[in-house]
């Protein structure tokens, strides 16, 4: 077999607040040929998302930082190219965590054989994917809404907000959301079938915009931003409301820690809880999650909107638009060819 040369894109310094090209470098590298159950890859599509900006500082978190010269880690579809793993030939279409590279040799048992008739490949990183499952789990196991009571969501518009909104009307919830442009909230008050929803860059005070939305209050608070948003809806939490604390984005290249007034007081005047939580604290229920979802899909009762930047090399710049709200809907790169377009 000939050798195969990988383009990679590692972290070459740590960024100090949002992330500079130069904190990036593309470099080449040769592979060698996949060991005993391995798989040779080739990207198809990568998944930018937000909490990949955690994994770029050296402080303590869920996982290891990506240490500096290493590559960007990140979900992936690829292509198997040449297979020693049993049960996975070249030609099929996988999920893994290849990271921000456009060839990849990964072990067989790290990667997930996509069935390319239920859905487009793209949504294996999106609505089918781990954004999805966050939406699906986030809501139903953590924030656990009755039918009848209002949920409300904020980055609304995002790969796993509109999930969420949408998965909270299949439930018979009243759902409310926030959103960075009016064309963010017309989308999720006419296609997503939200009751209400606002641009938070342009309401006003975010109080009043927020009562306005949910006139009965909010019974699941679904966290993806933190700061105002988040201490807002602490106020208009129903008797044992639930806050779940999904993502914080507003604050994920903060340089200095933000000096907040402290509102857990109101916790204990609502009997309230709030809960963080990862996706993949429930990887053992993901399969019957992405089958009920797929289903929802077949069904129409479950959208998604993607944007899709072509190039790896331009993966570190359009990483930035998660945090400037020019992403509309799931981030993804396309990094190769996609054999079912
Ligand atoms: N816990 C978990 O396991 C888990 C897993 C996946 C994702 N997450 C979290 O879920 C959240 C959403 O992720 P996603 O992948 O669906 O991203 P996304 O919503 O598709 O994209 C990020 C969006 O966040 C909004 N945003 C950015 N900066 C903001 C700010 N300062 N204030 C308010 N909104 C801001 C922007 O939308 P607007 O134009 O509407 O402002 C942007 O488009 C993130 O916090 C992420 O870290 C958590």
């Amino acid at each position: 077999m000939s050798t195969t040369t990988s383009r990679e894109v590692v972290l070459a310094k740590r960024p100090r607040g949002l992330p500079k090209p130069g904190d990036f470098e593309i470099r080449e590298v040769d592979l060698p040929e996949p060991g005993a159950g391995e798989v040779l890859l080739r990207t198809v599509y990568l998944s930018l998302d937000p909490y990949m900006r955690g994994m770029m500082d050296d402080t303590e978190s869920y996982d290891d930082p990506v240490a500096l010269g290493e590559v960007m880690v990140g979900g992936t579809v690829g292509e198997v190219v040449a297979s020693n793993a049993g049960g996975l030939a070249p030609g099929d279409l996988v999920e893994t965590y290849a990271g921000w590279r456009d060839h990849a040799i990964m072990p067989g048992d790290r990667v997930r054989r996509i069935d390319r008739n239920l859905a487009p490949l793209t949504t294996a990183l999106g609505v089918l994917g781990m954004p999805g499952l966050t939406a699906y789990h986030g809501l139903i196991d953590v924030g656990r809404p009755r039918s009848d009571e209002t949920v409300f969501v904020s980055a609304a518009s995002g790969a796993v907000g509109a999930t969420v909104g949408q998965i909270a009307k299949i439930k018979g919830c009243r759902v409310a959301g926030c959103a960075g442009s009016d064309g963010k909230v017309a989308y999720c008050l006419d296609e997503l079938g939200f009751d209400a929803c606002f641009n938070y860059k342009t309401a006003g005070n975010p109080a009043d915009a927020m009562r306005r939305a949910c006139p009965d209050g909010i019974d699941v608070y679904f966290e993806n931003v933190g700061g105002v948003m988040g201490r807002t809806a602490f106020d208009l939490l129903n008797t044992h409301g639930r806050v779940t604390v999904c993502g914080t984005i507003s604050n994920y290249n903060a340089t200095e820690v933000e000096m907040v007034p402290d509102e857990l007081w109101k916790f204990i005047v609502k009997r309230a809880r709030m809960e963080g939580f990862l996706v993949t604290d429930f990887e053992d229920r993901h399969e019957p999650a992405r089958a009920e979802m797929a289903r929802w899909i077949k069904e129409g009762r479950l959208t998604w909107r993607e944007t899709i930047v072509d190039g790896l090399e331009n993966a570190p710049t359009a990483f930035n638009d998660l945090f400037a709200g020019r992403n509309f809907g799931k981030l993804i790169v396309k990094v190769g060819d996609d054999p079912t377009a």
